[in-house]
């Protein structure tokens, strides 16, 4: 039941899609209490900010933005401003909130997100500021309803947290251990959310494939996945994020015999360079890492891959990053998501000698970039003249186009006069630029 009107909302959201998911559920706590959405700051009653802390630019944004509300802040002292999300939950960062940004109201953590109802309350009764923060992550908790604004897709989580410690990774300290839910849990909502018309299902975990290992549950990843895709009705699944040391021939097998599942595969590799993945703690050699490759292709001949790469990592040399560079060539990634190491502040890379140069850092991201940018191009100009079927996610009115993603991730524009959002659409590709294609509709359904 929501309670009675109490103004408005708006959500800015840093970061991953687990924090894009996590403020769906922030925004279903907040419809309950009687807020609604706006877009726009200015007339919000409460602002919130989901924070981000995986490299130092994420915290540089939201510190900025957070810093820009001061003015809205003493003109309308009873506008609540909260801060939450991975950045809190680091050791030290809530008070530094607190004392850089005196006009927060509350600040509180991932791990305790769903008291944000309650800390809301507290604070128009109170008139004091907040800082609500759990240092231990709950179990796997089963959250009230999420209020989703990513249709055609919805977002479900299988597990929290990651025991990996990659050693320049700052996530398994900001979402502590992993929990897995129970796949009865998982499960009812997926069947629900395709009942509701959701067309495309993505399974959220930092390491999917260790799903069930907390000893929540008996099952394993793969069985899981082709439960969710045996659900009666028509729709697709994606999953992310598959740790390489634990992606599984079973789980290809899976992928293999699942039409719904998308042949994608988003399987970071962040080095070619043996040395530098030893020393980033990944637990896997360029050389296996390709061996999974080859194991996937070879059962899905159709299968693509995406990837996470770092450059810059202490001690990488430039034969190093010459590794990473064959490694991309070999694999032919569909794209890659490329970062610059950012040291993390507790975490055992940050406190590696030999940090590479700036330059050489930005010089190395220039070269990778296009690369991964030749890949993609070419990947993309080899849909020219040929079918592909995209899930209609919107329509942009200033190309007045529809679009959407086939099941590679590539976005496919086209032309219609009915609305086609929610459906799948085959497309005739009639040209392409570089991630972009452009075509027209053959059929939907
Ligand atoms: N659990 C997922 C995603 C983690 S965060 C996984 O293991 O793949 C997403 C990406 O951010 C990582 O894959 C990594 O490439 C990058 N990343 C994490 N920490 C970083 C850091 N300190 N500096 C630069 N990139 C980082
Ligand atoms: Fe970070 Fe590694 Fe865990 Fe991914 S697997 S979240 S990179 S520690
Ligand atoms: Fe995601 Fe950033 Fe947290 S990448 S897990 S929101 S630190």
């Amino acid at each position: 039941m929501n309670e009675e009107n109490r103004g408005k909302y708006h959500i800015v959201t840093y970061g991953c899609q687990m924090n894009l998911h996590e403020s769906e559920k922030m925004a279903g706590i907040l419809s309950r209490k009687g807020y609604v959405e706006t877009q726009n700051k200015e007339e919000a009653d409460v602002i919130l900010f989901n924070t981000c802390c995986i490299r130092e630019n994420a915290e540089n944004h939201a510190f900025g933005n957070i810093g820009e509300l001061k003015k809205l802040k003493r003109s309308r002292p009873g506008l609540i401003i909260a801060v939450g999300g991975c950045m809190t939950q680091e050791k030290g960062k809530a008070e530094l909130i607190r004392k850089r940004f005196p006009f927060v109201d509350i600040v509180f953590g991932n791990l305790n997100l769903e008291a944000l109802g309650d800390l809301i309350d507290e604070r128009i009764r109170s008139k004091k500021k907040i800082v609500s923060l759990r240092d231990e992550a709950p179990g796997a908790i089963e959250y009230d309803p999420p209020l989703r604004n990513s249709y055609p897709n919805a977002w479900v989580n299988i597990m929290y947290g990651c025991n990996n410690f990659c050693s320049y990774c700052i996530v398994p300290y900001v979402r502590g251990r992993e929990r897995s839910r129970k796949p009865e849990h998982i499960l009812e909502e997926c069947r629900a959310l395709v009942q509701e018309g959701y067309r495309e299902i993505t399974l959220l975990g930092q390491n999917v494939n260790s799903y069930g290992s907390d000893g929540t549950t008996e099952m394993r990843f793969p069985e899981l996945l082709e439960r969710v895709a045996n659900i009666e009705g028509d729709f697709r699944v994606r999953f992310m994020t598959s740790h390489p040391k634990d992606f599984t021939k079973e789980l290809v097998d899976v992928i293999a015999r699942n039409r719904k599942i998308c042949r994608l595969v988003h399987l970071p590799v962040q080095s070619g360079s043996d040395r530098i993945l030893q020393a980033m703690n990944r637990r896997y050699t360029a050389g296996e890492y390709l061996a999974k490759v080859a194991m996937l292709k070879g059962v899905v001949p159709d299968a693509e891959l995406t990837s996470d790469i770092i450059v810059g990592f202490p001690g990488e040399a430039e034969e190093d990053f010459e590794a990473t560079l064959a490694l991309v060539e070999k694999v032919g990634f569909a794209s890659a998501f490329t970062f610059i190491y950012s040291p993390r502040t507790g975490t055992k890379a940050a406190e590696m000698p030999d940090r590479v140069e700036e330059e050489v850092q930005k010089r190395r991201i220039m070269r990778l970039i296009e690369a991964v940018n030749a890949l993609t191009r070419e990947k993309s100009a080899a849909y020219v003249g040929k079918e592909a079927e995209i899930l209609c996610e919107d329509y942009d009115p200033k190309r007045g186009l529809y679009f959407g993603r086939d099941e590679y991730g590539r976005m496919g524009y086209f032309r219609s006069e009915e609305n086609e959002v929610g459906k799948f659409v085959t497309l005739q590709i009639e040209s392409a630029n570089g991630v972009s294609l452009f075509g027209h509709a053959v059929r939907s359904r």
